[in-house]
């Protein structure tokens, strides 16, 4: 693509040498993306220039001509690599031939798959850094702070302690292409960037909460004036508060808001009228801001985020294949691959002969993710709900209700 550099200063010495890409349609190939997201560089020039990380093949050009621009004829010393998820080091072989003389900084693990993924002689050019280890550019000064697991093993924080910059690695970012407004308090970050923050990291980093608590933990005491994260705006104001209770709730996942979830699927519409039922019941008892989705039409990455939110989930599924509805086997396995726990749980399965999906998705829930609660017996629907079923699902709407109004 043609392509022009785009340097947008942060601070008078650091710049923002990123890029977004707004074409792609699946995040990892994996993730739809309504608009598109960032892959953020910052170039620090000091007595000594330093890189926080390359980015995308996407980007490639226009992160090549902001570099250029942004270092201004001057040489680069340092590329700090915080992990080598390629979205941020497709670039690092093309980087060391333009600058031969680039050192890289990184941890044990680092090299090793920079060797693993780049054709390029690194030897005598690595500089292994340890836990709070720094490198001082002059007046801006590097502290490296190891965050492994957050979320590949290698992955390492960088706070810069002259201006108080957290650079976070893939932490505290968002899916969600730039505006031009490069800080979260030039925009309505809430109202533009959270649902997809969550999105972000639920699915991408949720497995590994124990690991994000713990790094969170090393963050104690500092108050960084600014988060750079790898995805989406830098974070400034209130974002920095909003996003550190998010992660606290998400990392322990703790819901953040009592509230259903009801996920339903559905060949021809007899499970989606038990759903609906049972959401017009919920609602009449008082349930409020009700989530409800079509496992077939809505992303399993974004029921994902809802169930990481709130504080009960319906599965409401017919049987295929003697097991699951596909998209309902996927959406209950990453939940379950991605330790989501400390939820309450109701289900219903529905079959017209051979109905297994009701104990397939009690065994799924209860033998594969930690600390679930079933509030009731897994229902069983024949084909269609009968008359003489409906005080079961209001015994069952009223348990739930309940259980949401308890914690309150
Ligand atoms: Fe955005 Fe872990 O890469």
């Amino acid at each position: 693509r043609p392509t022009m550099e785009n340097v947008q200063n942060i601070t008078p010495q650091i710049a923002w040498v990123g890029g977004s890409d707004r074409r792609l349609a699946l995040f990892e190939n994996l993730f739809p993306l309504e608009n598109g997201v960032t892959y953020n560089a910052w170039l620090i020039k000091d007595e000594k220039t330093a890189l926080i990380d390359t980015v995308d093949a996407s980007v490639t050009h226009q992160f090549f001509a902001s570099l250029e621009t942004a270092l201004d004829g001057r040489g680069l010393d340092y590329l700090v690599v915080s992990h080598m998820e390629p979205d941020h080091c497709a670039n690092i072989g093309e980087l060391c031939r333009r600058w031969p003389q680039v050192q890289l900084v990184g941890n044990k693990m680092t090299f090793q798959l920079i060797r693993q993924f780049h054709d390029v002689d690194i030897e005598g050019r690595c500089i292994e850094v340890q836990e709070g280890q720094e490198l001082s550019l002059g007046r801006h000064n590097l502290r490296f702070v190891m965050a492994p697991m957050v979320h590949w093993p290698e992955v390492m924080f960088t706070y810069e302690t002259t201006e108080n910059i957290l650079f976070a690695a893939d932490a505290f970012g968002t899916f969600g292409g730039a505006s031009g407004n490069l800080f979260s308090d030039e925009v309505d970050y809430a109202g533009l960037y959270l649902d997809e923050a969550r999105r972000y990291y639920t699915n991408i980093v949720g497995k590994f909460g124990p690991q994000v608590l713990a790094a969170m933990k090393k963050l104690d005491g500092l108050s960084p004036a600014m988060i750079c994260s790898l995805h989406g705006p830098v974070l400034r104001g209130e974002a920095i508060p909003l996003l550190l209770d998010k992660y606290a709730h998400w990392a322990a996942y703790k819901p953040e808001k009592q509230g259903v979830v009801l996920a339903y699927a559905s060949m021809y519409g007899n499970t989606e009228a038990v759903a609906h039922k049972l959401a017009a019941l919920l609602a009449e008892k008082g349930v409020e801001d009700l989530r409800m989705y079509d496992v077939s039409k809505t992303h399993y990455s974004e029921i994902i985020a809802q169930v990481f939110k709130y504080s009960h989930l319906v599965l409401a599924s017919p049987t295929y294949n003697l097991h699951l509805y596909c998209p309902m086997d996927t959406l209950v396995r990453d939940l379950a691959a991605l330790n989501v726990q400390n939820r309450d749980v109701a289900i219903i399965g529905n079959g017209s002969w051979a109905p297994s999906a009701h104990t397939t998705l009690q065994k799924m829930v209860e033998e594969d993710m930690k600390d679930m609660r079933l509030l009731a017996p897994p229902m069983l629907v024949r084909s269609t709900l009968k008359p003489e079923q409906l005080p079961e699902l209001e015994a069952l709407a009223e348990k739930l209700a309940a259980s949401v109004k308890e914690k309150q």
